[in-house]
């Protein structure tokens, strides 16, 4: 991972010392922040009895004997209320993404005022198929993210490279200007409400899951993005999932990861056995 330009962009050679090799970016303590695995329906189920039928599926994996960890469903906003009622709150029900205006003339606009009405406390932004497909940039997602913590509600901030940037060792320099302009004006102190989620574009709903090398090589780079943003205490702190193509088959070994702190699944959270097992994930 070649993280020249991210140490240029950030002024500190320190947290950035070397290329491709682990060691040389600070990792944390296996099992040091509480995980935290979600799924990401986007544009699905086709109907309300299929949402209700799928987040009840999901609820029933969660077991006395699951791994201590939070879990949360990203949903359209239609399913949002029902699927709550069906989860009986063993799991939260988030909102795939929001408004950063609070009213007015923004049509087919949902804001996390009309979000909180209804007890959602997740959001996601900054996910690259509303970078790309939607046209959302970074500064709009650094409003989103604001909003979103003003209003004392909690983002899970989404960050990732494309395949070209991959091949060209751009991963670590392209999360760090994600997270530098997503973040922006978002104190430390607020940071216990924010999760980030590392997405390679190239993962993305490909089958292509990124090995858990190369995804901790990327996490442990953007905890150091993350301290020389803030500190190393903030950084420790924060949760950083993985997300691309994760499957029962590759979750157990992205979760060993000293920096991997959980998972957003996209196809697979659709099936409730299959997410029921990354869940259940054997650490
Ligand atoms: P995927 O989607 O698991 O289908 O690759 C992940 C995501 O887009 O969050």
């Amino acid at each position: 991972m070649k993280l020249a330009l991210a140490s240029l962009l950030f002024g500190s050679a320190t947290a950035f010392t070397t290329t491709g090799n682990h060691a040389a970016v600070s990792s944390t303590a296996l099992n040091a922040r509480k995980p935290f695995i979600s799924g990401n329906w986007k544009l699905n189920p086709q109907s309300k009895d299929e949402a209700l039928t799928l987040a009840k599926n999901i609820a029933s994996s969660i077991t006395d004997s699951s791994p201590d960890s939070d879990v949360a469903l990203f949903v359209p906003y239609v399913f949002i209320e029902s699927a709550m009622g069906a989860v009986d709150s063993k799991l939260s029900v988030g909102a795939e993404g929001v408004c950063p205006q609070i009213n007015g003339a923004y049509t087919g606009a949902i804001s996390t005022a009309m979000l909180k009405s209804i007890g959602v406390q997740w959001a996601l932004a900054g996910h690259s198929e509303r970078r790309e497909i939607f046209g959302e940039t970074d500064d709009y997602i650094n409003a989103q993210c604001l909003k979103i913590i003003d209003e004392g509600m909690a983002v899970m901030l989404c960050i990732g490279e494309s395949l070209a940037e991959f091949e060209q060792d751009l991963a670590g320099s392209v999360c760090a200007v994600q997270l530098k302009k997503g973040l922006k004006g978002i104190r430390k102190e607020d940071l216990n409400r924010v999760a980030i989620a590392y997405e390679p574009v190239w993962a993305i709903g490909t089958g292509k899951v990124a090995t858990p090398e190369i995804a901790q090589d990327v996490h442990a780079t953007c905890r150091a993005i993350l301290a020389d943003i803030y500190d190393q205490e903030a950084a420790d702190d924060v949760r950083i999932l993985y997300g691309g193509s994760v499957t029962p088959e590759s979750v157990d070994d992205l979760m060993r990861q000293p920096d991997i702190d959980g998972a957003l699944v996209g196809g697979a959270s659709l099936d409730s056995e299959k997410f029921g097992r990354i869940i259940n994930f054997q650490d």
